[in-house]
């Protein structure tokens, strides 16, 4: 049986962990931050992931597999095979910042014991790994120890909101690795172990890295074309979700990542698209498409905000609720959402801004204290007496709203639907002026 160590308990680290572990391997889920690590230590999670808190609780009752330390030596020598797991946060220059992944580097090789198979889940630019392998090949000899070890890359290919069910289910995992040995390893992790059967994709460590910055472009890359779609149907009268439904069942195109709503947001699209670009500026070419695919994103934004403006008749003194915060269900996380950005457009140009969201309320509240906004408790309480509602996340407790109760709380029965989650004569027929993305 493997034994395995994750060296950073975030988003990535926790859900790798606890999948592991749920499938009986041994895991030692190691970090720095001695608060995150005593809350997870009693069952406290930094974060909301469906599914994950019961995972985790199962897995670390006495006896069984998961163990969350600050120890990172009692992680290396109790483990055979380590993931770096840790944040690359995004630098002013757009470029990734590897501080972390160096240091854990660096760490592992001052406390390992022997042999070990060091697996780089963190999305990193392509080059890293090999400067990992460096790295801890100096640090080993300054040591004066002379064990051998193999770099793996793995990237994740998870989502936040359904991370658990996308381990098990993964459509793909990638294994880039110049030795194949390490490699077959890291396969039997996946197969044997956790049981995953879908196609095991062994590349070398550059190909690996990049398959998975190539894999998030190309989403966005969906997102942004199918948004720009959406604004020429406004115009020519087509509807979008036709047009995605009528794409998509080309078997070369697919129909999912084609909805169109108020741009793509999280860690990680904008985050990978903007490094790719970098990347590829830092080797001196021009990288037009992904430079646009971001313009486009952005614009899509403004597009929304221009809506509410036209719907309320100018913004100034008028009340707009916003449902939904999080940049998509299923999480709380509200990194680069396009519901913020709107929020805090039409603080900006003295809107009284109502909202709720399930989730993410907390969040908006801990990263924005000075935002001017009303936090609601309910999606009625949220459009109680509001000029403009607007359907900003797609969650399914907005999927079948009281729409007569809402129209005899609104001071205007007025519904941008930012997600396209209701067929607008529907709504138009109980009384609400409507507007969707990319159909009238
Ligand atoms: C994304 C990828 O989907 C994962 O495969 C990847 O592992 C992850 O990034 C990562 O690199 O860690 P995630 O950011 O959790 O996952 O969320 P997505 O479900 O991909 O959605 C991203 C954004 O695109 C959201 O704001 C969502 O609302 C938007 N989106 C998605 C659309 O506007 N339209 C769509 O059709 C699909």
């Amino acid at each position: 049986m493997h034994r395995i160590a994750i060296i950073g308990a975030g988003y990535v680290g926790l859900v790798t962990g606890a999948c592991l572990a749920s499938s009986g391997m041994p895991v030692h889920c190691c970090d720095i931050d001695t608060e995150k690590i005593g809350k997870l230590s009693r069952g406290i999670l930094p974060i909301y992931e469906p599914g994950l808190e019961e995972l985790i609780s199962d897995c670390s009752k006495p006896g069984k597999q998961l163990v969350f330390t600050t120890d990172l030596k009692k992680a290396v020598t109790n483990s055979d095979i380590l993931f770096i797991a840790v944040n690359t946060p995004t630098l002013e220059n757009s470029r990734c910042d590897l501080t972390h992944v160096f240091e854990a580097a660096v760490s592992i090789a001052g406390v390992m014991d022997g042999y070990k198979i060091i697996v780089i889940k963190s999305t990193v630019p392509v080059g890293t790994c090999r400067l990992v392998k460096q790295r801890i090949s100096d640090e080993l000899s300054r040591l004066g120890k002379s064990y051998g070890f193999d770099i793996v890359s793995n990237p994740e290919f998870l989502r936040e909101g359904s991370a658990i069910s996308d381990f098990f289910n993964a459509d793909r995992v990638v294994i880039g690795a110049d030795n194949h040995d390490a490699a077959d390893i890291i396969k039997s992790v996946y197969t044997e172990n956790a049981k995953c059967c879908c196609p095991m994709v062994v590349t070398s460590l550059e190909s690996s890295e990049m398959i998975k910055y190539a894999s998030n472009a190309f989403l966005a890359c969906k997102i942004s074309f199918i948004n720009e779609i959406a604004s020429i149907c406004e115009h020519c009268g087509a509807n979008v979700s036709e047009v995605s439904e009528g794409m998509g069942l080309d078997n070369r195109i697919g129909r999912q990542f084609l909805n169109p709503g108020p741009g793509f947001g999280g860690s990680c699209f904008p985050k990978d698209v903007m490094a790719l670009a970098g990347a590829a500026e830092s080797y001196g070419l021009e990288p037009k498409l992904l430079r646009s695919i971001m313009t486009v994103n952005s614009e899509q934004t403004a597009r929304m905000i221009r809506k509410i403006e036209a719907a309320t008749g100018g913004l100034d003194g008028k009340t707009v609720s916003i449902l939904g915060v999080s940049f998509k269900p299923g999480t709380d996380d509200i990194r680069y959402s396009p519901s913020v950005a709107i929020i805090k457009d039409l603080v900006s140009r003295n809107a009284a801004v109502r909202v709720y969201d399930p989730k993410a309320l907390g969040n908006l509240k801990k990263e924005n204290p000075e935002l001017k906004v009303r936090y609601c408790k309910n999606p009625y309480s949220c459009c109680s007496r509001s000029d403009c509602v607007v359907l900003a996340t797609e969650w399914e407790e907005f999927a079948d709203l009281d729409f007569e109760k809402l129209k005899s709380i609104v001071r205007q029965p007025v519904l941008l639907d930012l997600r396209n989650m209701y067929p607008p004569d529907y709504v138009k027929k109980l009384g609400f002026y409507y507007e969707g993305v990319g159909k009238k």
